[in-house]
């Protein structure tokens, strides 16, 4: 028996005036596509903002339905445009933020299992690690440098 240990790092911002511009405009994109998030059962918005290695950035928010499993986070809504609109076109950055009607956001909020899942598959496939950044309305920014270091032990297609 052998016992492992898994570490991952991340960089703490107090807040996102300490970001690199790149990143700040990132986040403000992120705040645009929340403000625009359809979310009237949660009152939980969520917005995405992925930077792609031709400049183009793709905005995503949540989408809830009244059958509840039916909506979809905003990490998903726009992993899925960039995959449709610019098939095989490097995602270099996604800034994700999010707020509440029923109180203030001030923890940094990371992608769900399954966006995590989901945008796996896309930092696998072209090769070159994703920078996350997220945070709540206000306070902290996390950032790291991949994706797989928010997801040790996944799945992928090796082992189909
Ligand atoms: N949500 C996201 O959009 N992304 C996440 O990573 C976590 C949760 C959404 C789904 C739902 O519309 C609302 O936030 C509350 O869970």
């Amino acid at each position: 028996m052998e016992k492992i240990e898994l570490k991952t790092s991340a960089t703490l911002f107090n807040n996102v005036s300490e970001l690199a511009q790149e990143d700040k405009l990132l986040m403000d994109k992120a705040i645009e596509a929340r403000a625009k998030a359809y979310a009237p059962y949660s009152k939980f918005s969520v917005g995405a903002a992925f930077l792609l290695e031709n400049g183009v950035i793709i905005l995503g928010n949540n989408q809830e339905n009244a059958a509840y499993p039916s909506g979809m986070c905003a990490e998903r809504v726009g992993v899925w445009k960039v995959g449709s609109e610019f098939p095989g076109v490097k995602i270099k950055k996604l800034a994700i933020t999010a707020a509440s009607e029923n109180l203030t956001v001030d923890k940094p909020v990371g992608p769900c299992g399954a966006c995590r899942q989901t945008l796996s598959e896309y930092e696998i496939n072209q090769k070159e690690p994703i920078e996350i950044l997220f945070m709540g309305e206000i306070g902290k920014v996390v950032k790291t440098t991949s994706l797989l270091s928010l997801l040790p032990f996944s799945f992928d297609s090796s082992y189909l």
